[in-house]
């Protein structure tokens, strides 16, 4: 058994603040609220129902995750945010119609007291919205240190001991990085001068890790997914973790390709289509917007199925993914993928997945966890990208030199070893031959 690391009690208050409260981060809040009432349960949450198995099989110890890791409990955590509109979170919970009024009603004034922030937003890099509730600035680097500004008196006003941020903001547009992303000294100079190449997204994540605050991304777009953006990291010991949340078709996507591959069934075509009627859909109804999430749902299957080692059985594959913006459906996404699939000597055979599901009801959970996960790295000294995290990401941040895992089984894994590590628990590997020999 190794030392572990040396992690610092989850003591005090952490605040969460959230960028864009919309349906995501309405439901993630008002779900943390109505569970510390006793209204509901955290299903869906590693962090509140996981357990993690130690030693043998044999020994029968499988402690639950907040048992084993230190983490802050549901009651010490305080929520903040910033948006474009300024409807407190009771009313943003309301306009987006995840959960019911019985529900938001029993939380009402908890909630009505989380009002957000004026934001940083430009529409030049989310075509679709537009909103009253902004900040002035003389450039990019003046914007940054409102938002620090905002971070520090945050703190104060609610004597927290720590804070995390996540961006839930709206998916912006397509972007890729450039010569401003690549060091500190260019980025920082890029701020000054406003440069195009630096989005709202990039501003609020370099405000955070500057402040060694942990920052996750739950949107697709590069964030904080930059060169420039990590070496700060490293250097102010901020925790990294993103992009974009793994829920809906993309997790099941990513529970159905490792299985085919595992018993090297061929795949000849991949067709996702899903429609989806919340704010989130219409944004991505900008073809701009919608090619930063096609890239994020693509890129999937060619990491898990490995056409490069299986070219008989996945190099030809035909994969293609919409999102039809459908008001009616609100935030109740239906989703239809056809795999057309080969077996044995070349035989054809599909496979239908209709999946009926909630955005944000898959969401909040792991907003959540990646939160507490995030602050749990920052007192354990881990710093940078935290690839353990991919778990929770349909784009899962990684060191250049190496690429994505997807495959959500492995993932898993690699998280509960991550935890073992931290409290020197033996990993375990699944050989089991001790038990045989
Ligand atoms: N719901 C899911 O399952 C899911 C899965 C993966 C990724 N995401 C991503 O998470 C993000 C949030 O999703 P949602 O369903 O809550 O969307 P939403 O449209 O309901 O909420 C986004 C909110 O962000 C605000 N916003 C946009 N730009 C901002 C800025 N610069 N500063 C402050 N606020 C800003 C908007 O006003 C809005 O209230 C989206 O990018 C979405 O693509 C969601």
């Amino acid at each position: 058994m190794t030392k572990g690391l040396s992690i610092s009690a989850a003591e005090g208050k952490v605040g969460i603040l959230l960028v864009g409260l919309g349906a995501v981060s309405t439901t993630t809040i008002a779900g943390v609220m109505a569970i510390r009432k006793g209204l509901a349960k955290p299903i869906g949450a590693l962090t509140q129902m996981g357990t993690v198995r130690l030693g043998k099989r044999t020994e029968g110890r499988a402690p639950a995750i907040k048992d084993f890791v230190p983490l802050p409990g549901l009651d010490n955590l305080v929520f903040g945010g910033w948006d474009i509109f300024e409807d407190n979170c009771y009313e943003a919970a309301r306009t987006a119609g995840v959960l019911d009024t019985a529900t938001l009603d029993q939380i009402k004034d908890e909630l009505s007291a989380v009002v957000p922030m004026p934001a940083v937003f430009d529409r030049q890099y989310v075509k679709r919205l537009d909103g009253p509730n902004l900040k002035k600035g003389r450039n990019k680097k003046d914007l940054a240190e409102q938002l620090v500004d905002d971070m520090r008196r945050f703190k104060s006003a609610h004597q927290l001991d720590r804070l995390v941020m996540v961006w839930c903001g709206s998916t912006e547009i397509f972007m890729q990085p450039t010569a401003a992303h690549q060091s500190m000294a260019a980025f920082e100079k890029a701020l000054e001068a406003s440069d195009p190449s630096i989005p709202s997204s990039m501003i609020y994540a370099y405000a955070a890790i500057r402040e060694g605050i942990p920052y996750a991304n739950a949107a697709p777009n590069l964030s904080a997914d930059i060169p420039a953006l990590l070496e700060l990291a490293q250097d102010s010991g901020s925790p990294v973790a993103g992009k974009d949340l793994k829920t809906g078709q993309t997790l099941m996507k990513t529970m159905i390709a490792p299985g085919l591959k595992a018993r090297l069934l061929g795949v000849q075509g991949w067709y996702s289509t899903n429609i989806l009627g919340n704010r989130d859909g219409e944004v991505l109804d900008d073809p701009e917007s919608f090619k930063t999430k096609e890239e994020s749902k693509k890129s999937v299957l060619d990491y898990i199925l490995q056409p490069s080692l299986y070219p008989d059985l996945y190099s030809d594959i035909h994969h293609v993914v919409r999102i039809n913006y459908y008001p009616p459906r609100g935030d109740n996404k239906e989703g239809w993928d056809n795999i057309d699939l080969v077996g044995w000597l070349g035989y054809p055979m599909q496979l239908k997945i209709n999946f009926l599901c909630r955005d944000s009801i898959l969401a909040a959970p792991i907003v959540l966890d990646v939160a507490l996960f995030l602050d749990l790295a920052k007192r354990a000294g881990l710093s940078g990208i935290q690839e353990w995290l991919s778990f929770y990401f349909k784009s899962p941040m990684h060191a250049p030199e190496l690429y994505p895992e997807h495959d959500l089984f492995i993932q898993l894994m690699k998280l509960k070893n991550t935890l073992r590590y931290m409290r020197g628990e033996e990993l375990i590997t699944h050989l089991g031959r001790e038990y045989y020999d």
